[in-house]
């Protein structure tokens, strides 16, 4: 795998997607631009898109509602083909929803004709993105913020989804087990042990992220996007940033679930661990935290984020360079701004996807992406305005 090639969808086909019946979009490798008033289909395109990456896709969304609903009638699947240019070759990627049978819930992959696993294909592609929806981010809870920071985690480590699953379902089982009158200590201690194995390993996958996102901030020019101060509050991300070994915090946080019990049973639910941990952005210019920042320094400072995490996973020898998808980024940018983020993201190797209800709003991209016009989910290109 290399981190130098330029990576690019050069076509996207989707069947029964949203208010997509069919599509057949050939793209040449430059960024891609989708105009169109509300409801055209812009970001189900890009959330079809986004199904090419481990997880939910950019509106976590499951599988039935993707369907195409037309009238009474309800899709019965949908699927998606990609050819993928991975920096080396062309890739063929399909991807087909299975609504029903023993693969009911499940996206059936295949790369090149053979089926493929959803770490394989993260292997092959890696996406980003940025949607509306995160605009809450800093002004939010820590729930909506360590989402956003898992999120980019994954992107760097495609068993990050796989460990905060297996995670989830202990705790689970662990308030379920310590609803009960004599919970038993035995089947405490598997629990809480699975716990600690799964949450040190997203405590550690979460540090590395954000040590490589704060370095990436520091390489990126100083620009109308603002730098970020990065800090993580939980005790195993606590403990990983002071150098202890995978193993201590294991302990650390066995020892921790076990302690916390009766707490907990009280609660009746687990009070402590990584599944509370959350992500500290101190806006850099101004030194004031990001919850306290204008909206309009918010919207930069993630837009920063964003820009800075698609650098970090560039700078990774082993990673493929990212897609970039910017839902509705641009609408709310000064001119001056928009051809700035432009600029960034033409020195990105990777391909960005952007949407915005007007061509104007991508005029300072010329040349340097396609422009297309969605309408009633049917795509056609435009010269750049
Ligand atoms: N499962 C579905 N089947 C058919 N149409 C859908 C489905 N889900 C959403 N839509 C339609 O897609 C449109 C929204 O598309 P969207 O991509 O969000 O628009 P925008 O261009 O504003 O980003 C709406 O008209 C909505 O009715
Ligand atoms: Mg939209």
């Amino acid at each position: 795998m290399s981190g130098s090639g330029r990576i690019y969808l050069r076509r996207i086909a989707l069947s029964g997607f949203r208010n997509y019946s069919s599509l057949a979009l050939k793209l040449d490798g430059r960024h891609v631009c989708l105009f169109g008033a509300n409801g055209a289909g812009k970001t189900n395109l890009i959330e079809a898109v986004s199904q090419l990456s481990p997880g939910r896709g950019l509106r976590s969304a499951s599988l039935p509602d993707m369907a195409r609903v037309q009238g009474a009638e309800k899709g019965t699947s949908w699927a998606l083909g990609a050819t993928l240019f991975d920096g080396d070759i062309d890739r063929a990627i399909r991807i087909e929803a299975s609504l029903e049978g023993s693969t009911r819930g499940k996206r059936v992959m295949q790369v090149d004709g053979a089926l493929a696993t959803a770490s394989s294909m993260s292997d092959l592609v890696r996406i980003i993105w940025l949607t509306p929806a995160m605009d809450r981010v800093f002004a939010g809870g820590a729930t909506e913020r360590r989402k956003f920071l898992d999120r980019q985690t994954l992107a760097h480590f495609s068993a990050h989804g796989s460990h905060s699953n297996a995670y989830e379902k202990a705790m689970r089982e662990r308030n379920a087990l310590l609803e009960r009158d004599r919970p038993n200590p035995v089947w405490l201690d598997g629990l809480e042990a699975r716990m600690a194995e799964h949450g040190a390993r997203i405590a550690r996958h979460r540090v590395v992220t954000v040590q490589r996102l704060q370095a990436a901030v520091e390489l990126r020019p100083d620009s109308a996007f603002p730098k970020a101060d990065l800090g993580l509050e939980g005790l195993a991300e606590a403990a990983f940033s002071k150098g202890e070994e995978l193993s201590e915090v294991e302990t650390m946080l066995r020892d921790q679930y076990r302690e916390d019990r009766r707490r907990d049973a009280r609660a009746r639910r687990t009070l402590s661990g990584p599944h509370r941990s959350d992500l500290i952005v101190v806006h850099r210019p101004t030194g004031v935290p990001a919850a306290l920042a204008s909206t309009g320094q918010q919207k930069a400072l993630l837009i920063g984020l964003i820009l800075s995490n698609a650098r970090a996973l560039e700078a990774e020898e082993d990673l493929r360079n990212p897609l970039v998808l910017l839902d509705e980024a641009v609408a709310h940018l000064d001119p001056d701004r928009r051809a700035a983020l432009f600029d960034e993201l033409s020195a990105l190797r990777g391909q960005a996807w952007l949407t915005g209800t007007e061509p104007e709003l991508f005029a300072e991209f010329g040349e340097r992406a396609q422009h297309f016009s969605v309408s009633a989910g049917q795509i056609s290109e435009k010269d750049a305005s």
